[in-house]
Formats: C-alpha cells, structure tokens, sequence
C-alpha cells in the first residue's frame, strides 16, 4: 500500500512506527507510488552513501525542489559533477577562520537584538533566533542587505524549510519564498560579478558571494546565476535553520534547567555536549532518500533498481541499540568523546567531502553553542503557553514558538 498519506499524518512516527515490531535490517514500504526500502544504522550509513549504491538526480520530488532546495543545487548532483560543486561547501564551510567569523557575526546580530527584546512584554525565541541568524549570515557572506530586509529574508527562509513537507498553505507560502528570494539573490551575483571586473572590486574574496560567484563546475564554466543563488541559499537558509535547534535549546533548558548553570559558565566541553544532544534529541531532518543505481542486495534484503532507499536519520538518532536510554535528555553522553559520525546523524551519514553528507555541521554547533550560552545567561521567564512539539508536523518545534518574558541581561 503507498504510504504517502501515512507519511503526511504520521511525520516523524511514521517510519520507526515501520520498523517496531520487526528485527529485520530493512523495511520495504511505497511511496510516491514507488517501491521503497529504508534502512537504519551505522551500516546503513555505509551502504546508503555509496555512491555505487544510491544517487540523488532524479530521486528528489518537484515539491521538496521547488521549496526546501531548488532546481539544479548541489542535492541533485551525483558523481564527479556532485565532487566538484561539494568541494567549495567544503572549502568555504569547513574553513576555521571562516567559522569563527561567522559565529562572531552572530554573536553580534544577538547582542544588538537583546535590548529590544527587554523592552517588550513578550519575545518569541523561533522568530528572534531566526532574524538574529539572517543578520549575522548575511553580513558573513557578503550579502548586501539592510536590518529590514535581512529580517524579510529571515521570513523567507524559515518559509521555505517550514513548507517542503506538507500540501496547503504552508507549501505554497514555501514556494512563493524561494521564487522571490532566488530571483534577488541571482540579482546580487551579476551585480558581484560586474563591480569584480569594474575598477574597485567586488565583494571581499573570501566571502561565500564571492566563493560562489568565481566558483567553477565540473565542466569548467561558472554557474549561471539562478543556479548560484540556489547554492547561496544553501548556505543562508540552513544557517538561519539553526533557529529551529535554537529553539529546541530554549526549551530543554525549560525542561532540565539542572544543564542551565554549567551551560553559562563557559565549559566549552559541555556547550559542545549540550550541542549535540540537541541535535539528536529533537526532531529535524526526519530521513534523506535516494534512488537504488540498480538491483542489489543488502544484509539480505533484496532492493530492485530504481526503487527509493530511504535512511529512517530521526529513528537511528533514538535507537536504542545504539543509545542508552534514547528518549531521555543527557548531554552527558557526549562528555568527553566525538561523537562516531555514522551513528550521530542528525546532518546526514558518511564523508562531507566524498557524499551528500550536511557540510555545515560544524556551523551548525559552533553557531548553536555560541546561542544557547547566550539563552543560559539571559534572564527571563517563560509564562504559560502550549510547549507541546507534535510529531505529526515536519518540521516540528515547540507549537508557541517558546515565549519568553521579563527580559533582562543584567544579572
Ligand atoms: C545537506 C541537515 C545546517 C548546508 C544536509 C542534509 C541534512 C542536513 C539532513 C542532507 C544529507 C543527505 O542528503 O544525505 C541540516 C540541519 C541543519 C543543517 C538539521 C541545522 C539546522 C546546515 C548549515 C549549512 C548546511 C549551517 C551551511 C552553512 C548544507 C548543504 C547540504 C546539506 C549545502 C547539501 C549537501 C549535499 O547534497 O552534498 N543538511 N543541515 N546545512 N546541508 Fe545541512
């Protein structure tokens, strides 16, 4: 039976709903009218990111293209042309210099927003996180833009991530976003390009415009600019995206405020552990997909060419063969040792550089860290309101966003 409807009612439940009840390795299902596997575990991980095994190009539905990634991004790409486009993520993403910029940006889009926040009677953290994020990532990357429009580019953003899974509203609003956030971003490339050649300079060499702008593709020409706004925005959404996971730190330090002390006291060991047990506790990415390249066989499981391989990222993250007590909150788990890339998956599996492995994973805790110090230190009280996150919505979050009142940063 095609499990789409399933999919759409039960979000994050619905494939470890799939897999309880059996020990098999693999769960057959359909979806989108066609055959589908999925697959969990550190195996998994390795089998899935092969790409001898899976590929992307034509595995991605036109709603997920035209609202959460665009057309002709580095998700659709396989092989060496994927290499190719991967590798300035890479280069850019993972650059130590680049990260410390970024988060300062950050850090310093925060404190400018704090003080109006101590004005006003109530502050909704998603909304606030996700301005403060625009701010800082848009300055990072050389994206020319004034406090009004990095905040329409915020609500743009968080529309797109907020739309790609659901029919509706929602979806449309999603699709609506991205055709007019391309549009400029294209816009701000050409115009990079031409002031590069007029006398003057364009955009500092090193920022991310700049990267994409001079970047060339595996065959030697430069992306057209719809195309390098898409990889742009693959850069601004997904960092403003982080305000989902701020959010979530907003409220585990609701539920267990015993981590609040130690998180504010500057144990970078443990922001890094808090970091982490965020990611895998709360829900975000729920599976990643693929196309089978042809028939094969998996511990057994025999999975026919062309049929979807799905690998269950949300499940794996609370399986209890491979977490002790996966529903429970515990930084703990992670003090004192690096997580193994293949178990932690809340950015995808494998190697960054070689498979579609997240390449801002580093980002995404070093800029989380730097927040949720900044939420463990701020004071503030947070008044009744509906903290449920349902797993039924993808992507989910606390239903009221988290309001917090009585801001203060004095102590
Ligand atoms: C890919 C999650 C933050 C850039 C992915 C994938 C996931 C993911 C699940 C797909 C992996 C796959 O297809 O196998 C997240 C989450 C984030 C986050 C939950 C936190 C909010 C970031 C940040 C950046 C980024 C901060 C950049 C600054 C990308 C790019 C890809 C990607 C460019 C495509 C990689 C490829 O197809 O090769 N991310 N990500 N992400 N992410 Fe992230």
């Amino acid at each position: 039976m095609d499990n789409t409807f399933l999919l759409l009612a039960e979000g994050y439940a619905w494939l470890p709903g799939l897999f309880r009840g059996t020990d098999r390795p693999a769960v057959r299902t359909r979806l989108l009218g066609k055959p589908a596997v999925a697959l969990r575990g550190p195996e998994a991980v390795r089998f899935f990111y092969d790409d001898d095994h899976v590929k992307r190009r034509t595995a991605l539905p036109e709603p997920v293209l035209s609202t959460l990634f665009g057309h002709g991004g580095v998700q659709t790409l396989d092989g060496h042309a994927h290499r190719v486009r991967k590798e300035m993520f890479v280069t850019l993403l993972e650059d130590p210099e680049g990260v410390e910029g970024l988060v300062a940006h950050v850090r310093a889009a925060w404190d400018e927003l704090v003080r109006s926040w101590e004005e006003r009677s109530r502050t909704v953290v998603f909304d606030e996180a996700s301005r403060v994020l625009a701010r800082g990532v848009c300055r990072w990357a050389g994206l020319p833009l004034n406090d009004a429009a990095a905040d329409h580019l915020a609500r743009d953003v968080t529309a797109m991530v907020d739309g790609f899974a659901t029919p509706g509203p929602r979806h449309w609003r999603a699709r609506a976003a991205r055709r007019r956030q391309e549009a400029w971003v294209a816009g701000l490339v050409s115009e990079a390009r031409a002031r590069s050649y007029a006398e003057g300079g364009g955009p500092p060499a090193r920022s991310a415009i700049a990267v994409v702008a001079r970047h060339r593709d595996a065959d030697g020409r430069p992306l057209d600019p719809r195309t390098a706004a898409i990889e742009l925005l693959n850069i601004v959404r997904p960092t403003v995206a982080v305000a989902w996971f701020v959010t979530f730190a907003a409220h585990a330090l609701h539920r267990w405020p015993e981590h609040r002390e130690r998180l504010a006291s500057g144990d970078d060991a443990f922001a890094t552990a808090f970091a982490h047990e965020v990611r895998r506790f709360y829900p975000f990415a729920p599976f990643v997909g693929g196309a089978a390249v042809r028939g094969m066989r998996w511990r057994g499981e025999k999975i026919r060419g062309g049929s979807l391989v799905l690998l269950d990222l949300f499940g794996q993250n609370h399986d209890p063969g491979l977490w002790d007590e996966p529903y429970r909150f515990d930084p703990g788990r992670f003090a004192g040792v690096d997580p193994d890339p293949d178990v932690l998956v809340p950015q995808g599996g494998g190697d960054p550089r070689t498979g579609h492995r997240c390449p801002g994973e580093t980002i995404t805790v070093e800029v989380l860290k730097c927040l949720a110090v900044r939420l463990a230190r701020l004071h503030y009280h947070v008044p009744p309101q509906d903290l449920a996150v349902p797993l039924r919505r993808v992507p989910t979050r606390p239903r009221s966003g988290f309001v917090i009142a009585g801001v203060h940063t004095a102590p």
